[in-house]
């Protein structure tokens, strides 16, 4: 492998350590090598905190080495005033012999200014270092500011004849406690978690994070459900303690005490509701169903990821699991169940 797309893989594991308490920043790792050996790393860790530019350079204890040394990072240095100065400064000031990237920052603030500046500097710039796989690790970020929406991951449990609850929306036990176990991870991810209104209703569920450690930078996802008609009662599971809710609807817009009510028109709800989450720097939300709500995100190609659980488990019967069509990216059989993920790529 090309040494430089090694330190690239390397930024890359250092970037997704920031998984769940950079958002709504994108995640970006950076490794520092001089004369072939890595002399420091860094990623950035925490939103408004230190960007991985400046981690790795702090984590050199002999400054001298970093003068003429190479910088390798996953995605453009900023070039702006945000929370922090900007990175492309802190390169050129120590004197940063050569800099290899991956992404440009899609961000209209940087976006190739941050590469300009280093280039005027008189420091050679390399771009495009395994593109693609650091587009898919920043896959949160580029949708939310190319797309303008979250990054819209699906999930279910499915049994092997295809269903997804009984006929009396009975669903517990298709899925094994491994993978329920692995949805809690996944919520300790990702900003957002969205269920329909019979899915509240019938499974009452909880939505939070209770079967993965969170860390002291991470917060319980956002809370989002459906209930247009306002039907679903407030002793409900997902409405109770301090974790911020959304409870989108027809009728009204208020706020009681963690839940925000945000009222929408009936024309373009799913959109308009992707608007306003858009707007609540929601960068990723997991859409947890039912059936109807997972087949509302389908039919209308707003979808990103699909992360489908195949239990051994018979119904005959019941509600049906959504078809999708994607490009299956990897199936692992996992305890029992097997997990499939699909990207969409129309
Ligand atoms: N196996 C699994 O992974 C899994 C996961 C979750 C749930 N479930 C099961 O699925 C069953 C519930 O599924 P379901 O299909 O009956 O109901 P659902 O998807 O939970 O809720 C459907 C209702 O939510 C509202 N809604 C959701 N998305 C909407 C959108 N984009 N636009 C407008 N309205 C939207 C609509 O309400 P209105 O009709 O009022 O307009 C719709 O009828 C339960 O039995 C539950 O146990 C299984």
């Amino acid at each position: 492998m090309d040494a430089v797309e090694k330190y690239m893989r390397r930024a890359f594991e250092l970037a997704q350590l920031g998984l769940g308490t950079v958002s709504p920043n994108p995640l970006v790792g950076c490794v520092v090598v001089k004369n072939g050996k890595i002399i420091g790393e860094g990623y950035h860790q925490q939103f408004g905190g230190p960007h991985a530019e400046v981690d790795a350079l702090n984590s050199i204890k002999d400054s001298s080495l970093v003068k003429g040394s190479q910088v390798i990072v996953s995605l453009e240095p900023c070039s702006h005033h945000g929370k922090t100065p900007p990175c492309a400064d802190l390169i050129i000031g120590n004197e940063v012999g050569e800099v290899y990237l991956s992404n440009i920052d899609p961000n209209p603030l940087v976006a190739g200014k941050g590469v300009e500046k280093l280039r005027n500097a008189g420091i050679t710039v390399n771009t495009g270092i395994l593109e693609k796989e650091g587009s898919f690790i920043n896959r949160r970020f580029f949708a939310q500011i190319i797309k303008k929406r979250p990054y819209i991951i699906l999930k279910w449990a499915q049994t092997q004849d295809g269903f997804l609850a009984r006929i009396n929306n009975d669903s517990k036990w298709i899925s094994d406690s491994y993978s329920r176990k692995i949805v809690h991870k996944w919520r300790a991810e990702e900003d957002a978690i969205l269920v329909g209104t019979n899915t509240a209703f019938h499974d009452n569920p909880t939505l939070n994070v209770r079967d993965w450690s969170i860390n002291k930078n991470q917060s319980q996802p956002v809370r989002v459900v459906v209930d247009k008609h306002l039907q679903l009662k407030n002793d409900l599971n997902l409405f109770q303690g301090a974790q911020p809710t959304i409870c989108f609807n027809l009728k009204k817009n208020e706020i009681s005490g963690n839940v925000e009510y945000v009222k929408l028109n009936d024309q373009d709800f799913l959109q308009s509701m992707l608007n306003e989450l858009h707007s609540r720097n929601i960068q990723s939300i997991i859409i947890e169903g039912g059936a109807k709500t997972l087949e509302s995100f389908i039919k209308n190609n707003l979808w990103d990821e699909a992360r489908i659980f195949e239990s051994q488990k018979r119904f005959v019967e019941g509600i049906a699991s959504p078809k999708i069509e994607g490009s299956l990216i990897s199936q692992n059989k996992l305890k029992d169940d097997t997990l499939s993920v699909f990207i969409n790529n129309s």
